[in-house]
């Protein structure tokens, strides 16, 4: 690593020398919106991140630096940002990322120049499919993956006629091809769909009247962060929830917003790779970890940052010393972790994990999420990426 950190121990030992200690310094780019519809989102993710490096990285040689970059939810301000970290800092890995329109902003910045990103949220289906590359590694998840298991599963359950509902950017239409793709199959009809003016659609009332006139048995829908808080509430006072079942991508009602949904939010079903109720002993370890730091529940965005601080400490563990050898390593890793098994597809270095289904109860501490089904971990299609014949 460019960087070597000599770290003297502090004081001296009992025979009066100085201790010294050779330890490596990676110097990690957190690359996340600050500001704008996914701010919280960001914050969550970064305070996950900094508890996987505090929980993972004393079993290493390894320390790590942080600096952080706000790209606001804007592809340009992504790019200039990912820029900077690179160019500048001299990061030697970013990692984080949020909106699909930020990754397929940065994607080629990222390929060109060999910096390892660890993408820590953006589903952007193409990074880790025809826009693949070595040097993305992805441990949150794909928007297709955890939308089109879905799509069966609710046909599954009696549901025939959908009206699909997302912002319009590539993630609302990748989650809802993803859910389409999967109900069509299982012979499901959509019935209408509406993609509305991401970050500036403040009254949904307009499409949600077209739903209501659509004839639909259940709408299905995608929306986070802020946008997600105001159209779960709009659902239920719009008086909808009775009449047609609301199902979507669980970022709809996120453990991290959705004590602000209030009770709009119970009864929604929706599709997620993680919930902080799933029960297994590395969930429960993380759970009582990330109370105790932050005084709140963790959220898929907060295990995303704690994977993705593992899976770096995981690659810098093998004797990794710059980006190519980093960016190699983070694409084999692999660990039992809070939301089951968890490893890395080597044909499209997507993360390959179960999908849980869960409504919203509740519960007795507020809002909770009650696992309906466990859906089988399933690798995306290459679509084109051909890492494997590559790496
Ligand atoms: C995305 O843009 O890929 C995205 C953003 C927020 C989410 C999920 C996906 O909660």
């Amino acid at each position: 690593m460019k960087d070597k950190l000599i770290g003297v121990l502090a004081g001296l030992c009992a025979g009066g020398l100085a201790v010294q200690a050779a330890a490596e310094e990676i110097k990690v780019g957190l690359l996340l919106p600050y500001s704008g519809v996914y701010a919280a989102l960001g914050n969550d993710i970064e305070a996950g991140f900094r508890l996987g490096l505090q929980t993972f990285a004393p079993e290493t040689q390894a320390s790590f630096a942080i600096v952080t970059e706000d790209t606001e939810v804007k592809p340009p301000v992504g790019l200039a940002k990912a820029r900077k970290l690179v160019l500048d800092d001299q990061v030697d890995v970013i990692a984080g990322v949020v909106s699909s329109g930020v990754l397929g902003a940065i994607r080629d910045f990222v390929h060109g120049s060999g910096v390892p990103l660890i993408v820590a949220n953006a589903g952007n289906d193409e990074a880790t499919g025809e826009q693949c590359s070595p040097y993305i590694t992805r441990m949150s998840f794909s928007n297709r993956q955890v939308n089109r298991p879905m799509g069966d599963w609710l046909h599954a359950q009696g549901v025939q006629k959908v009206f699909t509902i997302a912002p319009d950017y590539a993630a609302g239409r990748q989650m809802i091809g993803g859910f389409v793709e999967g109900f069509a199959a299982a012979g499901g009809d959509v019935v209408g769909q509406e993609y509305t003016p991401f970050q500036k659609t403040q009254d949904f009332g307009p499409y949600l009247a077209k739903a209501k006139a659509s004839g639909a048995d259940a709408v299905y829908a995608f929306y986070a962060g802020g946008e997600a808080i105001s159209f779960v509430k709009q659902y239920d006072s719009f008086g909808l929830k009775a009449a047609m079942p609301l199902y979507g991508a669980g970022f709809l009602t996120s453990p991290l917003y959705v004590e602000a949904e209030g009770p709009a939010a119970e009864g929604v079903i929706a599709a997620l790779h993680y919930v902080p109720t799933i029960d297994n002993p590395a969930n429960a370890a993380f759970v009582a970890a990330y109370k105790a730091e932050t005084g709140r529940m963790p959220s898929e965005y907060a295990v995303q940052g704690y994977d993705a601080a593992r899976a770096l400490v995981v690659a810098s563990a093998t004797g990794a010393a710059d980006r190519e050898g980093l960016a190699r390593a983070l694409a084999q890793v692999s660990f039992d972790g809070p939301r089951g098994t968890t490893a890395i597809d080597p044909a499209t270095n997507n993360i390959v994990q179960p999908i849980y289904v869960y409504e919203t109860v509740a519960g007795d501490g507020g809002l909770t999420q009650k696992v309906v089904a466990e859906l089988p971990a399933e690798a995306d299609p290459a679509n084109g990426c051909t890492l494997s014949t590559t790496n």
